[in-house]
């Protein structure tokens, strides 16, 4: 068996936020394992999308392009957070993906040299074009990005399609924005998000100032080419903590924009958690009023994007971290994964998500009753109904797979009325019926309560004493529906 060895060379690059989830890669001499060493891998998933090794983060510029799919991700060869460049994957439904050379990497000398951060693709003339942010090393009092021991600047770059089949980009040589609006001390400034309004353009781009909280800066632009600062769209407030400026609030990271049924939502990822907001958009001032807000994933979940399925409908993308020790998931060989589409919509004020349904078409060994119970595979769906109010005693409902215990439920643990996965207290309504859709992919479970709440669980171990994922309803409450099907590997 052939190995790659792979050394990391260069600098460690990570963001304030990331100190916790983006350790330095400094020096570090990466795994030796070979792909398919780690493809049998039994913690590896295999049914997300994921790099055949090495790290990831952040979805970038997902599109429907041509009849296809395009998922660009932030990555970098070893396990570790190091200097990113954009990998690529092209499906026909969201669901099976085929991994394709790397679309960007770093440009010596270029705006981008010391990375290819997030960024987003729009349709400009008729040809896929992506914003990004370029990194750089720059001496403290240029930098944008300053965490007392890396000095980045920050910049708008942009890149244009070359091919349909989205091989092939040509960067422009000069970012189109290049520094922050004059006069503004930032704590950052990366990720745009670009939208058509109109016959114009507009984009935002992450911030925050120190001492006053993270913003989502506006532009404006009639080409896509120049960019002209508005104001901030959307701001939030520090929480006073003296970390990180992420950590604090001071900066928030991969803002999206987009409408929904009637409403515009903005999405972004601060303070170690992703938040939405659901509300108006006033087009005269071209200001966003927030009406309703919640946090979408409670769980290892950070910087989504979305995008337009063929049908129009808004989907989203998240990055799934990894919860164990940097030390593990380097001997592992691979970091991170991509998140299930999720398809959303608004109810009453709060955003819906649910799974798209092209995931059926994994399906396979489909059972009810009792028989869900049984899981042949580490690979599974799970949906089950309960019916609440009725006067129950505490029951357990154990699912155990070919790996050992998979998922424990408990129902009926006295009152108050709450959910908790692995120990951590779900908010949100829960009266009435209640409806959990899980799947679990072998160290990984995304559950969704109601279609209101989601928490993507991280596990990677189980014994018969602690089951990987444990989900206590504090309610009397009895299953009345269960399904269950094994979901086949993607790859
Ligand atoms: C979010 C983030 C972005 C940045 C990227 C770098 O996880 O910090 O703000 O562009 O990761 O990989």
């Amino acid at each position: 068996m052939p190995t790659r060895r792979t050394i990391l060379r260069g600098l460690a690059l990570t963001t304030g936020a990331a100190l916790t989830r983006k350790l330095p890669a400094l020096a570090v001499e990466a795994h030796s394992l070979s792909d398919a060493a780690i493809a049998r891998d039994p913690m590896r998933p295999q049914y997300h999308l994921l790099p055949a090794h090495g790290w990831m983060n952040d979805p970038c510029g997902p599109i429907y392009w041509r009849g296809r799919y395009h998922m660009f991700l932030q990555y970098n060869d070893a396990p570790v957070s190091g200097v990113k460049l954009w990998a690529h994957a092209t499906s026909s439904d969201m669901i099976h993906w085929r991994r394709q050379p790397i679309t960007l990497a770093p440009t010596p000398g270029g705006p981008d040299a010391d990375g290819c951060w997030t960024g987003t693709a729009a349709v400009v003339d008729g040809k896929p074009a992506f914003l990004y942010t370029g990194v750089v090393k720059s001496p403290p009092e240029h930098a944008t990005l300053r965490d007392g021991a890396t000095y980045l600047r920050e910049s708008v770059c942009m890149a244009i399609a070359e091919d349909e089949a989205l091989l092939h980009w040509r960067k422009l040589p000069q970012p189109v924005i290049a520094a922050p609006p004059p006069g503004m001390q930032v704590t950052g400034f990366r990720d745009p998000s670009p939208w058509r309004e109109g016959d114009g353009w507009y984009m935002v781009v992450a911030s925050g100032q120190r001492g006053i909280g993270g913003m989502v800066l506006l532009y404006k632009s009639t080409d896509f080419h120049h960019w002209e600062y508005l104001h901030p769209l959307a701001r939030g407030k520090w929480n006073g903590r003296q970390t990180d400026v992420v950590g604090s609030g001071e900066m928030w990271e991969c803002p999206d924009f987009f409408p929904l049924d009637g409403k515009h939502v903005l999405i972004h990822s601060s303070e170690g958690r992703t938040l939405w907001q659901i509300g108006t958009l006033d087009r005269a001032a071209m200001l966003f009023h927030a009406e309703s807000e919640g946090v979408l994933d409670h769980g290892a979940y950070y910087a989504p994007k979305s995008q337009l399925d063929a049908k129009g409908n808004r989907i989203l993308w998240g990055w799934i971290q990894e919860t164990r020790p940097q030390a593990e998931y380097s001997a592992a060989g691979w970091s991170g994964m991509m998140s299930l589409p999720r398809r959303l919509s608004i109810a009453n004020g709060a955003l819906v998500m649910t799974l798209a349904p092209e995931i059926s078409s994994l399906r396979t060994a489909p059972r009810t009753g009792s028989a869900v119970k049984r899981l042949p595979t580490a690979a599974q769906e799970i949906r089950l109904t309960f019916e609440q109010g009725e006067v129950g005693s505490p029951a357990e409902h154990s699912f155990i797979d070919n790996q050992g215990a998979a998922l424990l439920i408990r129902t009926g643990v006295p009152q108050p009325t709450t959910i908790r996965v692995n120990g951590r207290e779900i908010p949100g309504d829960i009266e009435g019926p209640l409806d959990l859709h899980i799947f679990l992919d072998h160290s990984v479970a995304e559950i969704f309560i109601n279609q209101r709440q989601v928490i993507t669980q991280r596990y990677y171990s189980r014994t018969p004493m602690e089951p990987a994922v444990s989900v206590t309803i504090a309610a009397p409450c009895r299953i009345t529906q269960q399904q269950a099907w094994s979901l086949k590997s993607i790859w």
